[in-house]
């Protein structure tokens, strides 16, 4: 049997980062994954570029059923922490937009620091690991009392006094997301809430699938949810339904069977332009007005569904002006549904925060028992904020055990 201090399940960016920071306080470390590769979601991130935290993190830019958990954890370990700490290890880094900071050179920085970290604190990492399972340990002493825990994986037994779970959320079952977490709390007697995929695109509707025309094509719009939450960013048709930044960050608000109010023109107001395009130009034909202030296709689009008619700016009546107002600011969408948790980028829902110690990320039903990172109920805005979470969750926890 083998015995160290701490184990971890889940070599991703939490669980890397909360051996390091463990093993740098002198304790022994182990961490198990299932998988041949460590960080196989840093090295996919931000387009292999890894969008590693944001300058503008606040406990807004997280969703949780228990909204202050993660107060404690981002003051304790912040974006300033870990700006400092990548600029340490010689990372160039730079802003693309709002704040979000990504490597230079390739997400493959990120991973090599954290490796780095492990081996200096001398934490062993096990890859293609099968946890078979995970129990108690007894005590050696007379009063029985439960001390530490017995991990089975491969056949091999393994001893802690501290487990950590940093196994991720349902995303990307592709890259060896499983429910393993939400076992392990389910099996200590914790609740898991729901989980669901977040930061995902949706799909169209049957009688929506004319839309695929306009596969490709993008677009500034700002995006209302039903809770009256709104993203004012970039809105991209697919071929299946719509994505980009604007869609993933509302997806984190939808709930099935809501529909989504698109302005796809926030920058002017289009019954504004038609009032002055009667005045100055009457003679304009209303395709071409739109077609300077919208994307041909759309256009196109629409008056092949005859949603507009071919005429002049003239002859539009006061009816199809509201009406046409109505398309290009409050398009009303509804989704079918999301692509699900084979694109989304993190998962909704986890284990129950109310259960867990926001300074230490220790649950308060077992001594002993950690959960950090993305199975945590605790899914930030896209931007950096999920990775920002795994670093401070997971500096909570080190500092606890
Ligand atoms: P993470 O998923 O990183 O690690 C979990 C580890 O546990 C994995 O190594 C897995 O193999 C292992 N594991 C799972 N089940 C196991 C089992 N049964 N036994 C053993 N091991 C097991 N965020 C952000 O802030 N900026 C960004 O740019 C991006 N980009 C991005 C792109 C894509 C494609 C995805 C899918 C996600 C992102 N994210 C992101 C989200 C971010 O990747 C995510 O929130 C963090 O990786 C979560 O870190 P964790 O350590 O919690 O889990």
């Amino acid at each position: 049997m083998k015995y160290f201090n701490t184990i971890i399940i889940g070599a991703g960016a939490s669980g890397l980062f909360c051996a390091a920071q463990i093993g740098k306080r002198g304790k022994t470390v182990a961490v198990l994954d299932n998988g041949k590769k460590i960080g196989r979601k840093i090295l996919m991130s931000g387009g292999g570029f890894c969008n590693f935290t944001n300058l503008d993190v606040t406990p807004q830019h997280y969703l949780s059923h228990n909204p202050h958990f993660v107060k404690s954890a981002l003051a304790r370990f912040s974006q300033w922490d870990f700006i400092a700490m990548a600029a340490e290890a010689g990372i160039a880094y730079h802003e693309k937009e709002d704040g979000q900071l990504f490597c230079d050179n390739g997400a493959e920085d990120i991973v090599a620091m954290l490796v780095r970290q492990c081996e200096q604190s001398g934490v062993r990492i096990v890859l293609r690991q099968r946890i078979e399972s995970v129990e108690r340990a007894e005590s050696e002493s007379e009063t029985g009392e439960y001390a530490g825990f017995m991990i089975r994986a491969n056949g091999q037994l393994w001893r802690c006094d501290n487990l950590v779970i940093a196994s991720g959320g349902l995303s990307m079952p592709g890259l060896g997301a499983s429910p393993f977490g939400y076992r392990i709390a389910e099996q200590f007697g914790m609740k898991v809430l729901p989980p669901r995929a977040g930061l995902v695109p949706f799909t169209y509707r049957e009688i929506d699938k004319f839309l695929t025309a306009l596969s490709g094509i993008s677009l500034p719009v700002t995006i209302t949810a039903q809770n009256g939450k709104r993203f004012n960013n970039r809105l991209l048709f697919t071929h299946r339904g719509i994505s980009g930044p604007a869609v993933l960050q509302i997806s984190n608000y939808w709930q099935p069977h809501e529909s989504l109010t698109i302005d796809l023109l926030p920058s002017a107001n289009i019954g504004e332009l038609l009032r002055q395009a009667k005045t100055d130009s009457p003679k304009i034909r209303l395709k071409t007005l739109l077609n300077r202030v919208l994307p041909k296709k759309l256009v196109d689009v629409w008056s092949a569904q005859g949603l507009i008619e071919d005429e002049t700016v003239a002859n539009l009546t006061k009816v199809r002006s509201e009406k046409l107002t109505d398309l290009v600011h409050h398009w009303n969408f509804q989704p079918n549904g999301t692509e699900g948790y084979r694109t989304a980028e993190v998962t909704l829902g986890g284990v129950d925060t109310r259960e867990i110690s926001s300074k230490t990320m220790e649950s308060l039903k077992v001594k002993g028992l950690y959960f950090i990172g993305e199975v945590l109920d605790v899914a930030g805005w896209l931007g950096g904020y999920n990775f920002q979470w795994a670093w401070s969750s997971a500096y909570a926890c080190a500092q606890g055990i």
